[in-house]
């Protein structure tokens, strides 16, 4: 019958596992057939299964996005086989197209401009701004060695604090004011080292404060409304760029010549670069290749693309992320993005796949993989823009997409087989593969 929806669940994280996987199998029709569905994507292996599960809370399965390589990936020079995690059809293959098409062109050029992580104290005190100010260096000695437990092992690789600032945000929110600091987390991410440090730091401007004898009372106290790193990371930025001759783009479309197809592609990225709507979509496409590169080697592809967009949208008005220079017969095209990126630390050796991701990668240090990720944005970008141009984009989507089709149809490998073959030279629509395989099983 179904378990009432209306009703508040109590202690449910405190469940076992299976008795979890039960209540939520009670609010379907069919509770003995979800459990054997949601059981069927445990992992076979008992201790994967447990390590996946404690990634997260309430786990009661897995959900499993196909992982693809997109081979021929020329970065400075070095050759990568890329892996990808996405769900969505034609990414790979248009990251894919695209890497073969520069790797034939000079590859991949790409350099990490900084590497500067952010966070903040946020607090409100109510003294006067200047004495703040005067107090600032004893106070950052003080936030330095109070927090130098913690700092001491980031050190020794190179990274740590690199500057602390006051700022006075009292224009804007009465005696609000920031603490802001600036990191070097060398390959790791660095959030939980940032985060461990800035609490810290709030913990130690609180005591610094009262102990400031010579102040009045309500100087000697602030309020800290919290402390955290910052996901906007315009310091820790990566340009990739690919560069070609315009007759070497002489093949791309039948219709144009190398130098009307270029015109064409950077009118449409100056599109993406006075209009919100369309800049959206291309940046969305520069992530669909940034976002599965995060995801297979265990990044936070959520602070990536806060990121990316905040510095899309930095100059005052949100745009694209890519740029095209055509000048003395060349076209040159040039992703700027902050990328915040990690090869140790959080997930990327606990997760198998993620591990062996870096592995496929030459276990690249943290700028290393920037510039993968940030080719592979380029890539998917490039791929999208010059479908957009030429050809349009759903030829190529829908062909790629037949086989989530076929398989709604619930297409036999035989049908498949015939449907790839008839749609060679055929529209592929929902509409019209349904006809198809009508006609085959009738
Ligand atoms: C689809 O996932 C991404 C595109 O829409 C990007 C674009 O329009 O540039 C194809």
């Amino acid at each position: 019958m179904g378990r009432k929806r209306d009703i508040i669940i109590k202690g449910f994280s405190k469940l076992l596992k299976e008795d979890k996987l039960k209540l939520v199998a009670e609010y379907f029709e069919n509770p003995g057939e979800v459990i054997e569905l949601l059981k069927s994507f445990w992992h076979s292996d008992e201790s994967q299964q447990k390590l996946f599960d404690e990634f997260s809370e309430n786990t009661i399965t897995n959900f499993i996005i196909p992982y693809g390589i997109a081979p021929n990936v020329i970065i400075n020079g070095r050759n990568y086989l890329v892996p990808m995690v996405i769900e969505e059809s034609s990414v790979v293959a248009a990251a894919s197209a695209a890497a073969k098409f520069w790797s034939e062109r000079g590859g991949f050029k790409s350099e990490v401009v900084s590497t500067k992580k952010i966070g903040q104290v946020h607090f409100i005190w109510k003294g006067a701004t200047t004495v703040l100010t005067g107090l600032m260096p004893a106070l950052k000695e003080r936030l330095r060695s109070d927090s130098a437990h913690i700092t001491a092992n980031m050190e020794k690789r190179g990274g740590g604090i690199i500057d602390i600032s006051l700022v006075d945000m009292t224009d804007r929110i009465d005696h609000y004011y920031q603490l802001m600091v600036s990191f070097e987390t060398r390959d790791s991410m660095g959030a939980n080292f940032i985060n461990s440090v800035l609490e810290e730091f709030a913990q130690s401007l609180k005591v610094f404060l009262s102990e400031q004898i010579h102040l009045d009372l309500e100087s000697r106290q602030c309020e800290i409304i919290m402390a955290i790193l910052s996901n906007f990371t315009p310091e820790c930025l990566v340009r990739t760029w690919v560069e070609c001759p315009l007759e070497q783009l002489d093949n791309v479309d039948e219709k144009l010549d190398g130098e009307a197809f270029a015109r064409k592609f950077e009118t449409a990225v100056r599109i993406a670069e006075v209009d919100v709507y369309r800049a959206t979509t291309h940046n969305k496409g520069i992530y669909n290749g940034i976002d599965a590169v995060a995801i297979a080697t265990g990044n936070d592809f959520r602070a990536i693309e806060a990121a990316g967009h905040a510095y899309a949208a930095s100059g005052g008005q949100y745009k694209s992320l890519s740029h095209v220079e055509i000048s003395d017969g060349m076209f040159r095209f040039v992703l700027e993005v902050p990328l915040a990126m990690g090869t140790v630390g959080g997930l990327t050796s606990l997760h198998p796949l993620a591990k062996q991701s870096l592995e496929l990668l030459g276990n690249p240090t943290a700028p290393e993989l920037m510039m993968i990720a940030s080719a592979m944005g380029l890539a998917n970008n490039f791929s999208a823009v010059k479908s957009l141009t030429t050809k349009g984009i759903q030829a190529g989507h829908m062909k790629m997409h037949l086989f989530n089709i076929l398989n709604h149809f619930k297409a036999s490998d035989a049908e498949k087989n015939a449907a790839v073959e008839h749609f060679k030279d055929q529209k592929v629509s929902f509409a019209s593969v349904g006809q198809y395989i009508a006609s085959l099983r009738r």
